[in-house]
């Protein structure tokens, strides 16, 4: 199939164009560079790159040419990044998706795989989260997420066209650099190779349901490859750790000692986070394949790659 891959040149796009790529597909990249790295795709020569932006109807039009499948993931990332710029992630993560979903509609598109986020639920209500748990974003990221979804799910509606929104929960591996909008992985690991000392906000009794990349794409793929299926899924482990489990984990892969020190909770943080992925396993099949162990050690060797490459981490 061809594919298009909106936001192909960021952390999960570059691994999803990578399997794309492998799986023998056509793949277009459409990414404006906003915090994606065009040298993400460097061993992925075959992929057609576009600089452009997905708000910009010229630029989605030509890139969603001929395609069967999107996958959309260009946004505006992160509750830190929406609250700094409301506007910028709703115009981003709003319009920029109805533009895509207009581009997809009009060029006979049959599915749109569209990267949503936990961040949708806000404060845990019940735990695992299911789909059907109520959605009280605490952040503008999460409301723009949510917001996108709706959208995404009102054209599979009225369309020929079927929407799937994989509901990302806490996302790692390799390609996600210390600048990822206050991933806690990435920063614990870049500030570890760096010497410095670890913050914990709060008392690091917080939980979270980190989930591998590879793990991420199985389900955009899987998602993708599926007939008549459309809805907004979880795509987390299905597990979960505590923050300072985490810091544990971390100097047992990495045989480095940390500096921890705890700080005051942040501001739009939820407390404990684990998804019930039994939706996304009925409808097309996904099931995790790496445990976070195996998952950190892999990490853990490309950000010591990374770490040596680049002098600013
Ligand atoms: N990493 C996580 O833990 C996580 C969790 C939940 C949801 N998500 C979602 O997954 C998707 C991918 O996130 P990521 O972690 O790879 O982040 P990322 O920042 O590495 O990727 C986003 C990509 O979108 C591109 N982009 C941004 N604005 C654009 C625009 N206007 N036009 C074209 N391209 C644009 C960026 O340059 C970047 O390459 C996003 O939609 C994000 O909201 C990620």
């Amino acid at each position: 199939m061809k594919a298009l891959v909106t936001g192909g040149a960021g952390f999960i796009g570059s691994n999803l164009v990578r399997q794309l790529l492998e799986d023998r597909h056509r793949v277009t990249v459409l990414d404006n560079l906003m915090s994606g790295y065009r040298s993400n795709l460097d061993s992925l020569s075959d992929a057609c790159f576009i600089e452009g932006d997905i708000r910009d109807e010229a630029a989605v039009a030509r890139a969603i040419e001929g395609c069967e499948v999107v996958f959309h993931l260009a946004a505006s990332v992160g509750n830190k990044r929406s609250i700094d710029n409301a506007l910028l992630d709703a115009d981003i993560n709003v319009m920029g998706t109805i533009k895509v979903l207009e581009a997809a509609r009009k060029a006979g598109v049959r599915k749109i795989v569209a990267s949503s986020s936990a961040g949708i639920f806000g404060e845990l209500k019940t735990l695992p989260i299911r789909e059907d748990h109520p959605v009280e974003p605490d952040t503008p990221y999460g409301s723009s997420k949510l917001c996108m979804e709706k959208e995404c799910l009102a054209y599979a509606k009225l369309y020929d066209i079927e929407a799937v929104c994989l509901r990302y929960f806490n996302v790692y591996g390799p390609n996600q650099r210390f600048d990822a909008y206050g991933n806690v992985i990435p920063i614990f690991v870049f500030k570890m190779l760096r010497g410095e000392p670890l913050t914990i906000f709060g008392d690091g009794e917080q939980t979270r349901d980190f989930i591998n990349v590879r793990d991420v794409v199985q389900a955009n793929v899987k998602a993708a490859m599926s007939r008549g299926v459309s809805g907004a899924f979880n795509a987390g482990s299905g597990g979960r750790i505590t923050i300072n489990k985490l810091v544990d984990l971390i100097r047992d892969v990495s045989r480095l000692e940390p500096l921890v020190e705890y700080g005051p909770p942040r501001a739009g943080d939820v407390r404990h986070s684990l998804a019930d992925i039994s939706a996304a396993r009925d409808a097309f099949g996904f099931q995790p394949t790496i445990s976070l162990e195996q998952g950190m050690a892999e990490y853990m060797a490309w950000a010591k790659e990374e770490a040596v490459r680049t002098v600013d981490v």
